[in-house]
């Protein structure tokens, strides 16, 4: 497969949301066909090979990268949710964020025990939100194939929090 350059297509805001922040904003990935097609190209040909069963991804910009790739791979697309947002029988985990706490959740019946399941977001930053899903995965009896994320900041250090993982990102930024 061609390279890319994927930096090129993504958008830095200063002081977004806060001041001294700076935002690595997807959008400008969404809309350049081009990026994004070659963001949904590359994971197919990362994960051609590998045996995965699902892909379950993170409310909201996770849902925007996994849902072409799952129709393409022809696998179940399971989406974990912001508290609140999915009816039935759900799981939840409660995690910490840099103020505050979240949590997540998923149906329970749609990760089945002994599956392979990519976790997908399109940023990972700290990786508290991924890995509060790689714990409700793992609650429901499935294992984590692989972590992804289009863009990775590794300065915050989910290399720590993910430990023991596998993680793919398709840019870093230090
Ligand atoms: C952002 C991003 C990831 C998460 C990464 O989501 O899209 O989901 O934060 O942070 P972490 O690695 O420190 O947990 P946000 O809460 O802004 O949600 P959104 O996608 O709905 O905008």
């Amino acid at each position: 497969m061609k390279s890319f350059d994927l930096d090129s297509a993504i958008r830095k805001i200063p002081d977004f949301p806060h001041k001294g922040i700076l935002f690595y904003d997807i959008t400008g990935i969404l809309t350049n066909p081009e990026a994004f097609a070659w963001c949904i190209d590359r994971m197919c040909e990362i994960y051609a090979d590998r045996n995965i069963d699902s892909i379950a991804c993170i409310e909201a910009r996770g849902f925007v990268f996994a849902a072409p790739f799952a129709y393409r791979m022809g696998i179940p697309l399971v989406l974990v949710r912001k508290a609140g947002k999915l009816p039935g029988r759900i799981m939840k985990k409660e995690y910490s964020l840099e103020y505050g706490r979240a949590t997540i959740e998923i149906q329970a019946s749609d990760i089945l025990p002994g599956q392979k399941v990519l976790v997908l977001d399109d940023l990972i930053a700290t990786g508290g939100t991924l890995k509060a899903a790689v714990e409700l995965i793992e609650e429901a009896g499935a294992s984590v194939a692989d972590i992804f994320g289009v863009i990775g900041l590794p300065f915050l250090n989910y290399h720590d929090v993910l430990k023991g993982y596998s993680i793919t990102v398709l840019q870093e930024y230090y």
